[in-house]
Order: C-alpha cells, then structure tokens, then sequence
C-alpha cells in the first residue's frame, strides 16, 4: 500500500499508509535521517526509516485495528528495574513477563528510554512529528515478537520482530508521578555508561489515557542499527509533564 514516492535535493518523501483507529488513514513520512549512519549501517539507508512526521490528512482509518493492551506493564514485584545512561539516551531494562497485545502476535517487553530535545524547552525533542509539529519529549518502549523468536537479539533483524509504543510528551502545569518515578534518578546516570538500580514501579502510569487512538505504520529503529522491521505505535493523545520535569531531562 504504498502511495507515492517522490525526492528533492535535500529529503526523500515517502508515503506509506499510517492508521489511526477512530481517524481516517494513510500518510506520509518526511524523513529525517542522518545520511552518514548508512555508511556504517546500510539498514539506516531502508526505505522505511523512523522517525517519521505524520501527515494527518494522509491517515487512513482502519478498522481492523485494535486497541493496544499493555500486559502486566504493572507488576514490577518489588523487583529493582536497571536505569541506564547509554550515551545518548537514558534506558530503564523492562522484565520479560511485560508484554503487549492488540498485534497479531504477542511481543515482549525488553525496554523503554526518553528522548529528548538538546536545547531547552523550546526546541521539541520528540522523535515523530504529527504536521510537522514536534513535542517536548518522546518515550519509546520496545516489545520483541516472542511468538516468533526466542530472544530480541533474534528477533531484531526478523519481519515483525519488534514492536515500538511511542508515547509523545508535553509540557504543562503539573508534576506527572509516573515519570517522577524515572526523572527523580536521572541525577544518578548522568555520564555515559553509568547505570544504577531504581524500586520497579507500575509502567502503565507512562502511558497516555486512550491506547485505542493512534498511528499505525511500519517502520525502524530511529537510530543504528536502524533495523527495518518495526511496528510502530504512536499514541494520537500526548502525555503531559511539568516544565520543571522537562527542565531535568533536558
Ligand atoms: C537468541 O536466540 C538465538 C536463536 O535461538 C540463540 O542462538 C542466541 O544464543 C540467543 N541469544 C541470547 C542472548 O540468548
Ligand atoms: C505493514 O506490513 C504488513 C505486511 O508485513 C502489512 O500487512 C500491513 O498492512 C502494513 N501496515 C501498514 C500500516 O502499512
């Protein structure tokens, strides 16, 4: 279901199909990635490379799609979650028995991190733009297909092997808790390749209210090794933080 493909100089345009489930559908990606990375990383040069801006009036409604359904997203166990500072994002090791339904296959829970912008609250750090808009902030929780593979490393390179929530972050007036729970030990990880244990905590109080709403497409990791084999989600509502919260992932 590809639309349309078109470049000019300085960007390639894809069109690809985006589904939202209450919305109309089908849509298209500017595209935003570094050129050097395939250098390095021929997959960074795919034809569906992540992130991508959602044209809203190119979506597609598909009512074959359901909503998502985190499993277990709040059974920690009082079990210890790993932060870490991988260099240029922080990470926190999600336990296997998570997981995510609502795909055709049931995916695993491996890990979440944040991006962020670089240069203060007023320049959007967030992967996706909806309409070329970007927001604050952008979390991202990676499930493996363990239907299908036995581990991530197995599943990564595999057609639907991973499954991406993205979750778009705002700034507004108040302290969201749910990612206090990650903000308030960010002081512990601050140089690269640091790591250190954080109390496990419920992972749905990251997620936006509606899972029934958003859009879907197929896509990559947004960075190397830039794998093409991504079922990506990201949520139509935004989560809000407090800009003091914006201020510490900055
Ligand atoms: C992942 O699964 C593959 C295939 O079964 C196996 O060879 C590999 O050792 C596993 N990797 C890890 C990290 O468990
Ligand atoms: C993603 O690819 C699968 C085939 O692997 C296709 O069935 C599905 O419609 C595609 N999804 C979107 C949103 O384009």
């Amino acid at each position: 279901m590809i639309f349309l493909l078109c470049s000019n100089l300085s960007s390639l345009y894809v069109i690809i199909i985006i589904i939202i489930t209450t919305y109309l559908t089908a849509f298209t990606l500017g595209l935003t990635h570094s050129s050097q990375w395939s250098e390095h990383f021929p997959d960074c040069a795919g034809s569906s490379q992540s992130p991508v801006d959602v044209v809203t009036s190119l979506t597609k409604y598909d009512p074959s799609l359901t909503p998502m359904t985190p499993l277990g997203y709040s059974q920690h166990n009082h079990q210890p979650f790993t932060l870490l500072n991988s260099g240029h994002t922080v990470m926190v090791s999600l336990p296997g028995w998570m997981g995510l339904g609502g795909l055709p296959w049931l995916f695993s829970a491996v890990q979440l991190h944040l991006h962020w912008g670089s240069g203060g609250p007023s320049h959007g750090g967030s992967e996706h733009t909806i309409d070329g808009l970007s927001s604050e902030a952008e979390l991202h929780i990676v499930h493996y297909n363990s239907e299908l593979f036995p581990n991530v490393s197995a599943a990564m390179r595999q057609k639907n092997g991973l499954a991406v929530l993205g979750i778009l972050i705002e700034a507004g007036d108040e302290t969201n808790p749910g990612f206090n729970n990650i903000i308030r030990y960010l002081s512990r990880v601050r140089h690269a390749e640091q790591e250190d244990l954080i109390p496990g905590f419920d992972i749905s109080s990251l997620l936006p209210k509606d899972l029934g709403r958003y859009y879907r497409y197929n896509g990559s990791l947004t960075t190397p090794p830039c794998y093409q084999e991504v079922i990506w989600t990201v949520f139509y509502e935004k989560v809000k933080i407090s800009k003091a919260q914006v201020r510490q992932i900055s």
